[in-house]
């Protein structure tokens, strides 16, 4: 079935009814979208379609069929991230949106990289690699401590930017480059990002956001507004589309700085020649893929919104008897009471106005 076609259909029942959606084993309570995602069978079928199609004439399709529908894709995503479309390319996952972006940077001896305690593992090792290569960056590390609030995590990281090491005098300006995650793989905690980031352009530091988790998760991002540095995010988490595929994010104003994508595409315009950069269209052909997980993000699209549709219309039923009850007004006032306190990676309001990954959580188990 399209995806499309789902809104045709009665909203199946949450719990056990939405399981038909997804090819996970009956027998298997999956309560870890957020390491590898789970394709739902309807992008699923049309990636299928979309394989047999690409496999009739692989010829055209590469040459002339994909960039259309990935264009379509690149502006999908900018209007659900606040950006414009040639902000955003597509990159096989998070770890190579970053590497890409880390990679591209003219590294110098006195230069610093900012991980914090929680970066996931593998980000780590590539700070840690890009240290360990000459001219040698040094890292320093942000701590936080569990549990703690958003309030004490934004000030001690002010405090923290203000006691960075001095650069030794006469050296040539460094360069300084904080690696934040929106949302912590581990614990799963929601990070004040956005005034992380705020806190970086003051102090003049480049901030590249490690959204793994955030597209079709995390509610309202604007990135025009946010104004990262670098952003990625991974589609093949909570956007439902087929595993890997990631949106990475870089603002007109920091296009320069990508002068290659890993690996060099054809587009490749040495700074020798004077010229910019050919941002966009170095990522559209960087060495042969399978263009069917990018592809797909359009109908993860369609699959988010329902998953959002079906969430929000029961939970709309659930409030209304809750309320007849007086339950409704309870649960409110706590919402409100513990939302205020703000704690680092508990949101009662989320309850309210419920994000992808609790709605799938949501609809996967039985109520
Ligand atoms: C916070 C965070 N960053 C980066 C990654 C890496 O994602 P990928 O393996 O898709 O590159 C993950 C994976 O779950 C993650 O949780």
């Amino acid at each position: 079935m399209n995806p499309s076609e789902l809104y045709k259909t009665t909203p199946p029942r949450l719990g056990h009814g939405v399981l038909e959606f997804f090819g996970l084993d009956r027998q298997y309570v999956n309560l870890n979208n957020g390491s590898y995602g789970s394709l739902p069978l309807p992008v699923l079928a049309q990636c299928n379609a979309l394989t047999l199609e690409i496999e009739r004439n692989p010829d055209v399709f590469h040459r002339r069929n994909y960039q259309n529908p990935l264009k379509r894709v690149r502006e999908q995503v900018a209007d659900i991230i606040g950006a414009h479309a040639d902000e955003c390319v597509i990159v096989p996952n998070a770890s190579h949106g970053i590497n890409t972006v880390l990679r591209n940077f003219d590294w110098e001896s006195q230069d610093i990289i900012i991980a914090f305690n929680t970066t996931y593992g593998s980000i780590a090792k590539t700070i840690q690699h890009l240290s360990d290569t000459p001219p040698h960056p040094s890292i320093v590390e942000f701590t936080i401590q569990f549990p703690t609030t958003h309030a004490d995590i934004i000030s001690n990281f002010r405090d923290f930017v203000r006691q960075l090491p001095e650069p030794a005098t006469g050296s040539p300006k460094r360069k300084v480059v904080a690696i934040i995650d929106s949302i912590i793989s581990n614990p799963g905690a929601l990070l004040p990002w956005q005034e992380l980031v705020g806190i970086c352009k003051k102090a003049g530091i480049w901030s590249m956001v490690d959204g793994a988790h955030s597209i079709g998760h995390e509610m309202n991002i604007n990135l025009s507004t946010a104004q990262p540095d670098f952003w990625v995010s991974n589609c093949h988490k909570w956007l439902h589309a087929k595993r890997g595929c990631a949106v990475l994010y870089v603002p007109f104003r920091n296009q320069y700085m990508i002068k290659s994508a890993i690996p060099t595409a054809f587009e490749y315009v040495s700074p020798s020649s004077g010229e910019k950069p050919a941002f966009i269209q170095q990522f559209e052909w960087n060495g042969t893929i399978d263009f069917v997980p990018y592809l797909s993000v359009t109908y993860g699209i369609i699959i988010s919104s329902f998953c959002r549709f079906i969430a929000r219309s029961h939970m709309n039923r659930f409030q209304l008897s809750s309320s007849a009850s007086g339950l409704g007004e309870r649960r409110r006032s706590t919402s409100i009471a513990t939302d205020s306190r703000s704690k680092a990676g508990s949101s009662w309001r989320t309850f309210w106005e419920p994000p992808s990954w609790i709605q799938t959580v949501a609809l996967l188990l039985t109520w």
